[in-house]
C-alpha cells in the first residue's frame, strides 16, 4: 500500500504505468479473454442468435474497447462502453490483433476490417466511449439497453455513487432484458480483506480513494439490497468463498466487524438482474 500510494503520486499519466504494468485496468486487451468475458455474460441474456440486432451497454471495460467489436461480431447494432476515465489504449494495433482473432474464431467481422484509428473503428461499430463514470449513464436514453454487463469493476464503482448506478442501470434497461455482473469482493492488494481494517473515514478519504488499490467494500447482502431498491430481481449465479476469515474479525473496522461470516467470507459472485 505505502508503494502504490507513494507511486500514485508521481505525476506520469496512465499509459506510462500502463507499460510497466504497475497500475492496469483489466486484461480486455487479450482477444481470447475479452471474447471469453463476453460471451460469459451474453450466453445469460438469451439474445445469441438474435436476428434484430442488440444494444449493449459494457460497464468499465478498462485498457481496450474490445467489447464494441465483439458486440458487432456478434449482431449488435449499437453499444456504450462506460468508464471512469479515457483509460482504453487510443492506438489501432489491439484492435487488428481482435479484429484477426475473431475472423480465426468464425465470427463475423465484414465491415470491421479496413480502419485507420480505433474511433473509425468505434463509428463502423455504432459504439460510443463514455468516460465520466457512472454520471455518464445520464446519455443513456431510458428503456433502450438490450443487455448491461461488468466484469471486475462494481467493486470499483465509488460507494457513493452505487445506488445512482442501480437505479441509471434499471432506467436504461429495456423491459424483459437483463444485466450481469461478476464482482470481485476481495482486497485488491493481496486478495484477502485487509481493505476492511480501515474506518469509513480513512477509506473513503480522497488520498485513499486516488491510490489505485479503491475498492468501494460493499459486501454482498449490500449490494443485492442496491439492485433489489433500483427494482431489480437478483439471481446469483455464482459464489466463490475464502475459507476462513483473513485478517481476523478483531481487526476489522466497524461495521465489518459485527456483519455475518456469509457476508464476509463470499470472494466473488456473479449476478444477473431482471
Ligand atoms: C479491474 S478493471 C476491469 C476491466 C475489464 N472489465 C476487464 O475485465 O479487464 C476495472 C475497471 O472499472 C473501471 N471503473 C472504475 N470506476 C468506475 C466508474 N465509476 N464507472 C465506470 N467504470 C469504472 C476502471 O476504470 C477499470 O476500467
Amino acid at each position: 500500500m505505502a508503494a502504490k500510494i507513494a507511486l500514485s503520486r508521481i505525476p506520469v499519466g496512465y499509459r506510462v504505468w500502463e507499460r510497466l504494468g504497475l497500475f492496469k485496468h483489466g486484461t480486455m486487451e487479450r482477444p481470447r479473454y475479452a471474447l471469453g468475458v463476453f460471451r460469459k455474460h451474453f450466453d445469460r441474456s438469451g439474445l445469441t442468435g438474435c436476428a434484430d440486432g442488440f444494444s449493449v451497454v459494457e460497464i468499465g471495460p478498462g485498457d481496450t474497447l474490445s467489447t464494441a467489436v465483439i458486440a458487432k461480431a456478434l449482431g449488435g447494432t449499437r453499444c456504450w462502453l462506460v468508464d471512469a476515465d479515457a483509460f482504453a489504449r487510443p492506438d489501432a494495433q489491439p484492435y487488428r490483433d481482435l479484429v484477426d482473432s475473431l475472423r480465426e474464431s468464425g465470427l463475423r467481422v465484414d465491415g470491421l476490417e479496413a480502419f485507420a484509428t480505433r474511433d473509425e473503428l468505434l463509428a463502423a461499430c455504432g459504439a460510443a466511449y463514455l468516460t465520466r463514470g457512472v454520471a455518464s449513464l445520464a446519455e443513456i436514453p431510458d428503456a433502450s439497453v438490450d443487455f448491461i454487463f461488468s466484469h471486475a469493476v462494481l467493486e470499483h464503482i465509488p460507494r457513493h455513487h452505487f445506488a445512482r448506478l442501480a437505479s441509471e442501470m434499471r432506467r436504461i434497461l429495456k423491459p424483459g432484458r437483463i444485466a450481469s455482473h461478476a464482482v470481485d469482493l476481495k482486497d485488491h492488494l493481496g486478495g484477502y480483506l485487509n481493505n476492511l481494517r480501515f474506518s469509513e473515514r480513512v477509506w473513503e478519504s480522497d488520498f485513499m480513494a486516488r491510490s489505485g488499490f479503491y475498492t468501494n467494500r460493499i459486501r454482498f447482502s449490500e449490494m443485492l439490497g442496491h439492485f433489489r431498491n433500483a427494482g431489480f430481481d437478483c439471481e446469483v449465479v455464482r459464489t466463490c468463498r475464502f475459507t476462513g476469515l483473513r485478517p481476523a474479525r478483531t481487526a476489522m473496522a466497524k461495521p465489518f466487524r459485527e456483519m455475518s461470516d456469509d457476508d464476509l467470507l463470499i470472494s466473488d459472485f456473479e449476478v444477473v438482474l431482471r
